[in-house]
């Protein structure tokens, strides 16, 4: 497993349940890890930007499976390097995680898959930009084309904010990244996140979920890369999922695998729930965080099983997986100053006790000081993730397992599922 973060700590403690492993015959190794995932995994010291170091990891440990969680990694090719290698990956080619790398190669994939999504415009240059936004009306929203760590969005008000961010991206803002810009038409509605795993022919939803990427309570102040998350998202009706797959979902991996760059692993497709149908707002090649932590909570298969025939090309041959009928909620807890310079090394305490009803505690941005002690070593830095019968039960869990954990640099959002407990109290009629 490649990776660090609340995902990689999600992913490593289910996959540790797997028969793959959980027969003491295999090994799980987290590279770099972090102290969470240390009690599922060997941890070691890879850079997964060194694709030879990696192979030859995999290759002396005898690796069944590699399970890349972050998309840069992908984004790059690790994964053609290592199958180039025969090892199996849990992940897309380069070519296919372009749906992520490239909003460009993805506007496009939908001209000629007849997918619906935001109308837009590419632009190479500034003066292009410029031009181009005249063909729009306000808000504007303005993308660096490439990998931007969640950062390369912008939603101008006005002209003259619009301007500004289009010159900031053509300024180098977002580095190669910005070398290209996509404009496109603002999609009014709710938001909603669906995730499936593909082999490149099969398609197996495993969940939907919302989060909430401001940073403050009522979705206020800056965004962030997700302050907290809930699965399922019930707006993502049944009836609304069998048309993101058949509109959405089947015409990308369908077209895809036409064109000779089938995509393999989880495809996490952002959705715009409009008056006239859902509208694919972005593709992730990889699991959302903190979206994946209640997905895992939720996930009753096994993980290893299904990724595994995600790598190999057989996933008709499995059953799709049991979801739990609970909602699971994900609380970030974050350290003080993010999404700006998080404070780093605030002492962290009561994981255990935190966890004593049910609750899980991922760790995202944690360490060991020199001593040993659980401190903060990121922005984002616990998610503590509970289940309940619906999101209000979910939700009272999720914070009374916050409450409990001592991180006096930490802060987190109070209103974690806010809507969709407000819904839940007008469908019931319940004060
Ligand atoms: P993306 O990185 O493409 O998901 O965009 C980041 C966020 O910007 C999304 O989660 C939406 O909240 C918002 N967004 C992106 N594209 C649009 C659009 N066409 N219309 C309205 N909001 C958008
Ligand atoms: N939470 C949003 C993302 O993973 O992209």
């Amino acid at each position: 497993m490649l990776g660090s973060g609340g995902r990689e700590h999600a992913l490593a403690w289910k996959l540790a349940q797997s028969r793959l492993l959980s027969a003491g015959e295999g090994t799980l190794y987290a590279a770099p890890g972090n102290p969470g995932m240390a009690q599922h995994a060997q941890l070691v010291q890879l850079d997964a930007a060194d694709h030879d170091a990696v192979a030859k990891f995999c290759t002396e440990k005898t690796i069944g499976l590699v399970v890349v969680g972050p998309e840069a990694p992908l984004v790059n090719g690790l994964a053609d390097s290592l199958r180039a290698q025969g090892i199996a990956v849990f992940g897309p080619s380069k070519a296919a995680a372009q749906l992520e790398g490239s909003k460009a190669f993805t506007k496009e994939l939908c001209d000629r898959a007849g997918i619906p999504t935001a109308g837009y415009l590419r632009a190479k240059s500034l003066a292009e930009a410029l031009d181009g936004l005249s063909r729009f009306s306000p808000p504007y929203v303005l993308k660096a084309d490439g990998l931007a760590a969640g950062k390369g969005v912008v939603i101008a008000e006005n002209r003259a904010e619009a301007e500004a961010a289009l010159a900031d991206m053509f300024g180098g803002a977002f580095g190669k990244a910005g070398a290209e810009v996509v404009i496109e038409e603002f999609l009014e509605g709710e938001e909603a996140s669906f995730f499936v795993l593909t082999d490149g022919a099969t398609i197996m939803p495993i969940g939907t979920a919302q989060d909430h990427k401001r940073v403050g309570d009522g979705d206020s102040g800056p965004n962030t890369g997700g302050m907290g998350a809930y699965s399922p998202a019930p707006v993502l009706t049944p009836l609304l999922q069998g048309e993101v797959i058949e509109r959405i979902i089947a015409p990308t991996v369908r077209t895809l695998a036409d064109e000779g760059t089938p995509y393999s692993g989880v495809l996490y497709c952002g959705l715009m729930l409009t008056g006239e149908g859902p509208k694919l707002i972005e593709y992730n090649c990889r699991f959302g965080d903190p979206e994946c932590q209640p997905l895992m909570l939720r996930f009753e298969g096994d993980l290893g099983d299904y990724m595994l025939a995600c790598a190999q090309s057989s996933l008709s041959s499995l059953k799709p997986p049991r979801l739990s009928d609970d909602t699971a909620l994900t609380v970030v807890m974050a350290a003080r100053g993010y999404p700006g310079t998080p404070e780093k090394g605030g002492a962290i305490g009561g994981i255990e006790e935190a966890e004593k009803d049910g609750a899980k505690v991922f760790h995202a941005g944690t360490g060991l000081n020199s001593e040993g002690a659980l401190i903060a070593t990121g922005g984002r830095v616990l998610n503590v993730t509970a289940k309940g019968h619906n999101v209000r039960e979910a939700q009272a869990a999720a914070y009374a397992a916050v409450d409990r954990i001592d991180f006096p640099s930490g802060f987190c959002r109070r209103d974690i599922g806010y809507r969709e407990v407000a819904r839940e109290m007008e469908t019931q009629g319940n004060d």
